[in-house]
């Protein structure tokens, strides 16, 4: 099969468009052919950080048609349509075929297309675990996301405004449209205006992208405000995971997301972007061949919403 390879000296983006052997099922294993793929910051940043998937094949949203399956699996048979998130399962996605176990990818509803199948696991599921389990999102809630401008921001924004709450999106001027357009009901511009210093107050902060001070940020959260860490420079994530605990003694609360796949929180985002609910907010589209250069764009970090490989 034709897959896209690591290659530490491969020049200039470390990956191959190249042949590789088409891989067998274990007994619980569903071996997806590949229709389209997203990419993630979970991409770019593992290559960054040399931790190489095994079988040197990055990709974790996929979405494609099941080939076959092992002889234990329950929930699938070849034919049905499928998306689902590799991550924690070794990747693989960036490929004409892969192996998922059956608890990490659901059946793929017919009025959703497969490029934006692929668009959705990994950023929404995130999105939807650090408003509602980390940030316990209620109706009237003031919301702040700083960095709604990419996959998990622009899903953030919408889901927030599906719970009910009035939401307030910080990213650049290129996005200001975008984030409007999704429903939020302010959006500060971060090269013209320091959004810690506008004397509004939050129940709940999402720092989803970018590098600021965990300690203003604070400030603006109202009493019993929650402030989620989700990602960004590894400096503010650092600062929520060793210093959240001494900055959540009193009534204000920082907590740190590591986002889990799981079936339950997949099937409830694509039946929110089934009936249209959410909307993927999809950059730009390119083949397998050219998918090497969209990691290397993706990498960059300033990309509207998500990258889709057509596979
Ligand atoms: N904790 C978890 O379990 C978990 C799970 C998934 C992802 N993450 C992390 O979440 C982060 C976002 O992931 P993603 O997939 O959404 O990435 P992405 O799509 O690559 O994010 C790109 C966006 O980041 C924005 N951005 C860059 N610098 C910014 C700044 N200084 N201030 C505000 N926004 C800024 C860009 O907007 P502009 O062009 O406007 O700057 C762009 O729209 C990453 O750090 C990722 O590692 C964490």
């Amino acid at each position: 099969m034709k897959a896209l390879l690591y290659n530490k000296k491969a020049s200039p983006h470390q990956l191959i468009y190249c042949d590789t052997d088409k891989p067998t099922p274990s007994d619980d294993e569903v071996l997806v052919k590949i229709i389209a793929v997203s990419l993630n910051a979970a991409d770019y940043r593992s290559m960054k950080m040399r931790i190489i998937p095994k079988k040197k094949i990055f990709g974790a949203d996929i979405a494609g048609c099941v080939e076959s399956v092992g002889k234990n699996i329950r929930q699938f048979k070849p034919g049905d349509d499928v998306l689902g998130d590799l991550a924690d399962y070794g990747f693989g996605g960036l490929a004409e075929y892969a192996l998922a176990p059956e608890r990490l990818i659901v059946h793929k509803p017919a009025a959703l297309s497969f490029e934006n199948a692929a668009a959705l696991p990994m950023a929404a599921v995130t999105a939807l675990q650090a408003l509602r389990d980390k940030g316990n999102i209620q109706k009237g809630h003031e919301v702040l996301i700083i960095g709604c401008g990419g996959g998990v921001g622009t899903y953030a924004v919408q889901l927030a405004k599906y719970f009910g709450a009035t939401v307030t999106g910080v990213c650049s001027a290129h996005h200001v449209e975008q984030t409007y357009s999704l429903g939020a009901d302010v959006v500060i511009d971060y090269t013209k205006e320091d959004f810690t210093k506008t004397k509004k107050w939050y129940d709940i902060i999402l720092a989803v992208n970018g590098n600021y001070s965990v300690l203003a940020c604070r400030k603006i959260l109202k009493p019993n405000g929650i402030y989620v860490a989700v990602g960004g420079a590894l400096s503010q994530i650092s600062k929520s995971i060793f210093f959240g605990w001494t900055m959540s003694l009193g009534s204000k609360k920082i907590r740190f997301l590591v986002a889990k796949a799981n079936q339950k929180d997949l099937e409830f985002i694509v039946k929110l972007a089934e009936n249209e609910v959410i909307k993927p907010v999809i950059d730009r589209y390119c083949s397998l061949d050219q998918a090497a250069e969209a990691m290397s764009y993706a990498r960059q970090g300033h990309s509207k919403g998500k990258v889709v490989i057509k596979v």
